[in-house]
């Protein structure tokens, strides 16, 4: 018995993007998008060196509405052709969850549709299920079992995905850090030299020239684990800042006299983004052998980098394939939170009538 293809409307305010999109079911059980529309707010946290909830939260308030506009039109559908609304409410800072949460409750309220609650990192995961993809679909007959490293700005995990069909897909958590996220130890060091927020793309492209093996940055938790740990690389780039003579960026004004320029800067970059690769390419190869995995997959705003993709690619050899969502849905955005929503439904996991105005949001996966 085929289930009528279902197209829901998914919020997205959990950091700095402010997103909505229109996504629907396929037939083959992945997920179409009709719209993704999304405000960064980059710019105006970018003097603070990261993210500043309070103008987070109050961004989002003004952007709300507006992106909600723009991602129903830009779908070419009407309320009435929506069959459910979906709203990250965790883990995420809590006044801009609210912003969101707050308008998925009057809007399925008021529509009186079902409402969907979405873990953020769920969101991150089923990114993989949006179809067609431009560089790499996921198929699931040739590259099922999978394993799945989750790289963002806030998390660092390792899944294995295996079942009979992306509908009916078993998610196993392999690992985590045990502190700091990759996406978190990019941004921090960035700042500590001075570079804008967010870090990563930053420290990629500085990376291009320098000397990977320049300075020792660490590898921490050696031996067989697939666990992460990155909060160490803060310490060692400011030790390493302060040896080279450089007084690392905390707070205040940039002052570039005391910070590093040219080769120097082209060799930290490359050796810190060596450090960080290497640790998440140890961990992904161990856990695709042990698994008996025929592709990997990197979703989360980290898997845009490219030396990530290549040091992979060459540590997998031909066999197993490397997938990564494209760009869009990779970093923050509502599409995502829609495709896991699809997921969710299918278990029945919705909210209702009157029930639906006691969802909450919450900072932490685990509340
Ligand atoms: O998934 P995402 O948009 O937001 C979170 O849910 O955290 O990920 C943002 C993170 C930031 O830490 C940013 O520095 C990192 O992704 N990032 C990169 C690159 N592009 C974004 N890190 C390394 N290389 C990149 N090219
Ligand atoms: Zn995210």
């Amino acid at each position: 018995m085929s289930t009528p293809l279902r197209t829901v409307l998914a919020l997205e305010t959990s950091c700095d993007e402010c997103s909505c999109a229109v996504v629907q079911d396929s037939a083959e059980g992945f997920v179409r998008v009709l719209s993704n529309a999304v405000y960064s707010q980059i710019e105006l946290h970018q003097p603070f060196g990261g993210v500043v909830p309070e103008i987070a939260s109050r961004n989002h308030l003004d952007m709300i509405n507006p992106i909600i506009q723009s991602g129903l039109s830009e779908s070419g559908l009407g309320w009435a052709d929506l069959d459910a609304i979906a709203v990250t409410n965790r883990p995420g800072l809590i006044g801009a969850l609210l912003v969101g949460v707050s308008a998925a409750k009057a809007l399925a309220y008021t529509l009186q549709k079902p409402l969907l609650a979405v873990d953020h990192l769920q969101g991150h995961l089923h990114s993989l299920f949006i179809k067609p993809q431009r560089q790499c679909d996921l198929h699931w007959a040739t590259h099922a079992p999978l394993v799945v490293c989750l790289v963002s700005g806030g998390h660092t995990q390792l899944y294995f995905v295996e079942g009979p069909s992306p509908a009916q897909a078993r998610w196993v958590k392999l690992s985590e850090s045990r502190d700091d996220a990759a996406g978190e130890a990019f941004d921090k060091c960035a700042k500590l030299m001075g570079l804008p927020y967010p870090g990563g793309k930053h420290i990629e492209r500085l990376a291009q020239g320098g000397r990977a093996d320049a300075f020792p940055f660490p590898r921490p938790l050696p031996g067989d684990t697939l666990e992460f740990s990155f909060s160490g690389l803060k310490t060692a780039m400011l030790n390493t800042l302060t040896k080279q003579g450089y007084k690392p960026h905390v707070f205040g004004d940039l002052n570039p006299q005391s910070l590093p320029q040219g080769h120097v800067l082209h060799d930290l970059c490359a050796s810190l983004q060596e450090a960080i690769v290497d640790t998440l390419v140890s961990r992904v190869v161990r856990a695709s052998q042990q698994k008996g995995a025929r592709a990997v997959a990197l979703v989360g705003g980290v898997s845009a980098n490219g030396r990530l993709r290549l040091k992979l690619s060459q540590a997998l050899g031909p066999g197993v394939e490397i997938l990564a969502p494209d760009a869009a849905y990779c970093t923050d955005n509502g599409a995502m939170i829609g495709a896991a929503a699809l997921y969710q439904w299918r278990r029945g996991e919705i909210l209702t009538g009157q029930t639906l105005l006691t969802l909450n949001a919450y900072s932490s996966s685990a509340e």
